[in-house]
Formats: structure tokens, sequence, C-alpha cells
């Protein structure tokens, strides 16, 4: 029996593992975490992370080919395949702070694996890292080997948040990047093989390392730059009188552009979209690539501006203030059908309210009190592209309420802020949400989820994301 051991049990390593596990019965799943809570939780009936699908996976095959442990060092020792999927967070400190990876959690997993092995491995990339980082993983494992043989390989995860097992099922390409040596290509064929137990094998891309790494970061940057370059369309549709949505359907018609990923937002979250562009805008600066760097850095520099373009229409509508004020908060998340708050707009966007002074009471289905009180008072280092939203000291609570239901956060309000896309949102009673309501009643759709005609009609002032503006917000242009 194949054994494969998983580090990391977050968001990209417990649903791949636990499809994996699902998938090929004849192969024993281990993932381990450093975290006692976080494997406690992936061993209980809560898992620790929301994703649709995701607890009829585990229940399924938990405790007979799939298992969790904090067990480190005895499964990654017991493994054939190693896969890396810890954190990688954006460097705060020294060299290259606020653009590169921190890669410490990785090299402390690399040292730990040269460590306890006994036996050769497969070492499987997982996380997203910068391009090159497989050769100095291989530089470690080597220098300390002991005579083991390791085989790097790069394979990349692009699942995203919400529909992590459905994109996990059916994915549009697996990517296995591995050395281009005898070897390296039968560590390559030993994971195609995991993968080919239900991905049709000519959507399993086989390339080099450095390629599948830097696929990944660029896939990623594309993404991030529709939504920029729609969200940068949406201002010009709010000057114009155009309708953002009605531009990016007849562009998207185009085969060549297609539809998907073309919805203007409040701007775009996620833990990988900001984290990757800076890394790739870090690499391309390392390279004495500065034009190449600049351009992707304007796809963050778009998202920072869509978010504090929607503080300043919130407060030029109403009055250039909004001191004291009640703003209902509807979603925190970075996307429906998460729990997770990483980068999420929602952030920018209550300290930009709070910055204002007003009082915010905030509702997301999923994301707990805990969570959004550790968003809004962690002090963010100083990054190196303007955020400046964000204030240079912590925000105090005082001012925020987190509430359980929509219709709560907006008694008594005298606007919300729709900053997440839940269906739930769609389906509330918006006549009762405005009779409960201060008046003038606002509604600032940053997700464009409600029917803004019919939000007029019940007596709403209604901004929407790139849509044609009420007379009321021409007469209080926002102030950039
Ligand atoms: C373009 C649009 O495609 C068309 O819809 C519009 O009506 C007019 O402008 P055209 O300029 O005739 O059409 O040719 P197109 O095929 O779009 O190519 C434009 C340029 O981009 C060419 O120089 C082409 O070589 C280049 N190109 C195109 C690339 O360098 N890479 C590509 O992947 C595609
Ligand atoms: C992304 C990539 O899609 C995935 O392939 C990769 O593995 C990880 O990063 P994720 O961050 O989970 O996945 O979610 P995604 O659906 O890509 O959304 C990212 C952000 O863009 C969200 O805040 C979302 O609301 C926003 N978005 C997305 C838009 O604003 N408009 C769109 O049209 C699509
Ligand atoms: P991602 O979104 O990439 O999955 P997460 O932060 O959700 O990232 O998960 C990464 C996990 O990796 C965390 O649960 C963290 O505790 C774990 N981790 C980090 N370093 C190590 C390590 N050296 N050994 C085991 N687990 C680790």
């Amino acid at each position: 029996m194949v054994k494969i051991c998983c580090i990391g049990a977050g968001y990209v390593g417990g649903p791949t593992m636990a499809v994996i596990a699902l998938k090929c019965p004849d192969i024993e799943v281990v993932v381990v975490d450093i975290s006692v809570p976080r494997i406690d939780a992936w061993n209980s009936e809560t898992l620790p992370i929301y994703e649709p699908g995701l607890d009829d996976v585990v229940k399924q095959r938990r405790g007979k080919n799939l298992f969790f442990s904090t067990d480190v060092e005895k499964h990654v020792c017991e493994a054939d395949i190693v896969f890396v999927s810890v954190n990688t967070p954006t460097k705060t400190q020294g060299l290259g702070a606020g653009k590169a990876a921190d890669l410490t959690y990785w090299e402390s997993a690399a040292r730990m694996i040269a460590d306890v092995s006994k036996s050769d491995k497969i070492v499987v990339e997982k996380s997203t890292v910068p391009v090159k980082t497989a050769e100095a993983i291989e530089k470690i494992l080597m220098h300390n080997s002991k005579g083991i043989n390791f085989q790097i390989l790069s394979n990349p995860e692009f699942l995203a948040e919400g529909t992590a097992i459905e994109d996990l099922f059916k994915p549009d390409r697996v990517l296995i990047g591995g050395r281009e040596t005898p070897e390296g290509a039968k560590a390559v064929q030993a994971l195609k093989n995991v993968y080919a137990h239900w991905v049709p094998v000519d959507q399993i891309l086989c390339t080099n390392l450095w390629s599948a790494e830097l696929s990944k970061l660029a896939a990623n940057a594309f993404l991030a730059q529709r939504i920029s370059s729609v969200n940068a369309m949406s201002a010009l549709c709010e000057a114009t009188g155009a309708d953002v949505t009605q531009v990016a359907y007849a562009v998207g018609k185009d085969t060549r552009i297609g539809p998907k990923f073309l919805n203007a937002s409040v701007g775009f979250g996620g833990s990988c979209f900001q984290k990757d562009i800076l890394n790739l805008v870090y690499i391309c600066e390392c390279n004495g690539l500065p034009e190449v760097a600049n351009y992707w850095k304007q796809v963050i520099k778009i998202n920072d501006y869509q978010k504090s373009r929607f503080v300043n229409r919130v407060v030029s509508s109403m009055f250039n203030t909004v001191s004291g004020k009640k703003i209902a908060v509807f979603g925190f998340a970075f996307k429906k059908d998460t729990g997770d708050t990483r980068e999420t707009p929602a952030i920018d966007v209550c300290k930009g309210l709070l910055g204002d002074k007003a009082k915010i009471d905030i509702y997301d289905p999923q994301v707990s009190k805990d969570q959004i009180q550790r968003d809004l008072t962690m002090k963010k280092f100083d990054w190196d592209h303007p955020m400046h939203l964000q204030p240079s000291s912590p925000t105090s609570m005082d001012k925020v309420n987190v509430v359980l239901d929509a219709y709560e956060a907006a008694k008594d309000a005298h606007g919300i802020c729709i900053l997440t896309e839940w269906d739930e949102f769609k389906a509330l009673d918006y006549k009762k949400i405005y009779d409960n309501m201060q008046k003038p009643a606002f509604l600032f759709d940053g997700r464009n989820v409600v029917d803004a005609d019919k939000m007029r009609e019940i007596g709403f002032i209604v901004y929407a994301i790139g849509k044609p503006l009420d007379q009321w917000l021409k007469d209080m242009p926002a102030v950039a």
C-alpha cells in the first residue's frame, strides 16, 4: 500500500487529502499538523474549515484510509510520498518584507523530513511558493539526506475555497513539475498514478519544476488581473452611465476572453491573489525586470483603489460624514460559502468606515465574532503599496458589534454595505429592513447581489458597483 503523508492540515492540505483518500481506497493518507486544536477538530464532528461537501468526504474515509495526527515525525518517516502544505505568508520583516514569501515553515518542514527519513521519498510542494523554492528545498534535503534519495516535485493546487471539493473532483488540470532526469520522471509518474485514479490522464500536465511553480503564480495573477480590469471599468461605468454587468457580459461573449471572473466587486480577497502577485512582483524585481514588476503591481493598486472608492462613496453620499451613524455590514468573508477572512475586502472597508467614526454592526453567516475581532484589531505591517485604508494603530472594537442576523444588523442603521455575495442576502425581506432603518436609508451593494431597481422602489438610495448612479449619488460626488 502506498502511504501518503501531508504536512499542514489547512484549507489546501485538508480537502485535497480527503479527496485523494476518497478516490484512492488503496492509498493510506495521513494529514499531520503541529497544531493540536486543528487536528482535534479534523477528528471531531465539527471540522476546522467550512467547505461545502467536505464533511461528507471526510466522514466516508476517516478511520479507514484517512487519518489526522499530530505525530508529524512518525508519519513522515513511514510515507512514500510527503506533501508539504504549510503556510507561506508574506514576509513581515527583513529582506523582501511586504512582498517575498516567508518560507520559514517550509524550511523547517524540509529539515524535519531530512531528519526523520529512513527510506527514499518523493517530496511534493503543494503550498504556493516562489519560483525556485523547489531548488532550495532540494538543497536542504540533499545536504541532510544521510544517503536517502529525495525527489522533489511541484504540484500546485488550483482549488478555490467554497468550491474546493467540486474543484478537486473535476479539476481543469493537474500540474506536476519534476526534474528532467530518469529518477525525476519516475517520481512524476508515481504522483501521476495517484491522480489518474479519477482525473483523465490528458488533463494531467507534466512540466519542469520551474514551469509548474511559475504557472501557479501566473494563473492567480491572471485571474486577479481580470477582476482588477473589470473593477477599473466599473469606475468608468459609474462616471459615464454604462452598466458594468452589461459591459462584462458583452466582453465575455468573445470566446477569446470568456465569461468567467468578470464580476465587478468591492475588491478581491483571499489568501492567494495578493500574496502571489506580491511574490511575482518580488521575483521580477530580483531578476532585474522592474517594468514587469510594475505591470503586476498595478493589479493590486486597482484593488486597493476599488476598496477606498467604495468607502468614499458611502461617506460622501451620507452627507460627507458617517460619524456616529450606524452602518450594517452584510458579509465579512472574502467570498461566499467560506468562513475564511484572509485579505477580505471587508477588513479594509470596515477600517475605512471606523476611521470616519461610524458604528458598525456586522453579520456573516460563517465568520465568528472572535475572527472578526482579530481581523479588525490586528496591526498590519506597512506594505510598500498604498494600503491607505489601514490606520497605523490597531482599530478599537468599541464601535463594532457582531450580530447573529442581517435584520438585527440593519435595525436603526443609516446604511447597509453588502460586502460578501452570500445567497441569503438575495432573499432577505428588504421592505422589513427598510422600515426599521433611519431615513434616508442607504444601500451600498459591493457585490451586485440585490436588484437595485426593486430596492429603489422600496425607498432605498442605492449604490451598486459599476451601475448607473442615482440622482442622489450624482449630486454628492465622491471625493477622490
Ligand atoms: C483586433 C480584434 O481581435 C478584433 O476583434 C477587433 O475588431 C479589431 O482588433 P486585429 O487587430 O485584426 O483584430 O487582429 P488580432 O488577431 O486581434 O491581433 C492583433 C495583434 O495582436 C496582432 O499583431 C497579433 O499578432 C497580436 N497577438 C494576438 C499576439 O501577439 N498574441 C496573441 O495571442 C494574439
Ligand atoms: C483562488 C484561485 O481561484 C484558485 O485557483 C487558487 O488555487 C487559490 O486562489 P480563492 O481565493 O479561494 O481561489 O477564490 P476565488 O474564487 O478565486 O476568489 C478570489 C476573490 O476574487 C474573492 O474575493 C472573490 O469574491 C473575488 N472575485 C472573484 C471577484 O471579485 N470577481 C469575480 O468575478 C471572481
Ligand atoms: P493553506 O491555505 O495554504 O492550506 P493554512 O494556513 O490553512 O494554509 O494551513 C497551513 C497549516 O500548516 C497550518 O495548520 C499550520 O499549523 C501547519 N504547519 C505549519 N508549519 C508546520 C510544520 N512544520 N509541521 C506541521 N504543520 C505545520
